[in-house]
Formats: structure tokens, sequence, C-alpha cells
């Protein structure tokens, strides 16, 4: 068990949707904190810089359309294996076949307009976050006073 962060996204099609409030619930329900979060519109060379693994892919125009054409949030979770937590939450990639209850299984219209992205691991987590928050933008373990 590692206490760690991870990178969220949700996506236009979520947002357009109004699944903003039942997504966010389903990490907190899960035992995920919210301790960051902004909703910002992607100008297309923010959205390539995030996905420049994916430059070159056949789908890579599409994502990159898609993910411009409406506001964004995005999230740094924590809490007890953040990672793998917020992947089983949101559903595989092909998410046709995932379980029920899964974010994807609920609101992915197909596989490029899959509703949320999350960090494949707490290194891609740390540079993924750091691609949108300032440190004093991120408020680490913070409890009941
Ligand atoms: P995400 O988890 O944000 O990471 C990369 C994104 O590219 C992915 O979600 C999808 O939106 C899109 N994507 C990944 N693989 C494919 C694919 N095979 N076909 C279409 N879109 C894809």
């Amino acid at each position: 068990m590692n206490f760690e962060q991870t990178l969220s996204i949700v996506k236009p099609n979520a947002l357009e949707k109004n699944a903003l409030g039942d997504i966010i619930n389903r990490f907190e329900k899960s035992g995920l904190k919210v301790i960051a979060i902004k909703m910002l519109l992607l100008d297309r060379q923010t959205a390539a810089g995030f996905y420049k693994e994916h430059e070159g892919q056949p789908y890579f125009e599409k994502l990159m359309k898609f993910m411009t054409r409406n506001p964004i949030v995005v999230q740094v979770l924590e809490g007890i294996d953040a990672v793998a937590k917020n992947r089983e939450i949101m559903g595989p990639t092909s998410y046709m076949n995932g379980p029920e209850g899964t974010i994807r299984k609920d609101y992915a219209d197909d596989i490029t307009y899959n509703a949320v992205h999350g960090s494949d691991s707490p290194e891609s987590a740390k540079k993924e976050i750091a691609y949108f928050f300032r440190e004093n933008e991120i408020f680490p373990n913070y409890s009941v006073k």
C-alpha cells in the first residue's frame, strides 16, 4: 500500500453531460481526496504537449479536436494506491468490455471520447500533475482541524 497522488482529467464529453459531480462523488466515495482542482479550456498547443506520446497515432487529430472543444476539469487525487484506484474507478481503455459501474462504462461515447483520463503510474502522475499545477495550488494530506 502506497500513499500516492494521481492526475485525473474529466474530459469535455463528461462535462457536456453534466456528470462532473457524479464523477467526483465516485472518487470521494472510494476514499480518494481532491487536493487540487481547476477548470480550463485547453488550446491545441497545451493539449498536444500533454499527449505528446500519442503524436503520430491515427487518432491524434480527433483527440486534439475533442480535448479542445469545451472545458476540462483537472484534479489531483490523493489516497492509498491512488493511481491504481483511480484507474479501477475509470474502467479500462476498452471500456465496452469493462465492469458495470465504471465511469467509462457509464459516460464514454467511444474509445477517444472516453470521459476521463488517469495517470498510468506514479512516475507519470508526477509529470502530469506538474504539467497542470504549480506547487502552491496543491494541498497534500489536509484533514479535519
Ligand atoms: P487517455 O487515457 O486520456 O490517454 C490517451 C487518449 O487517447 C485516450 O485516453 C483516448 O482518449 C485516446 N485514445 C487512446 N487509444 C486510442 C485508440 N486506439 N483509438 C482512439 N483513441 C484513442
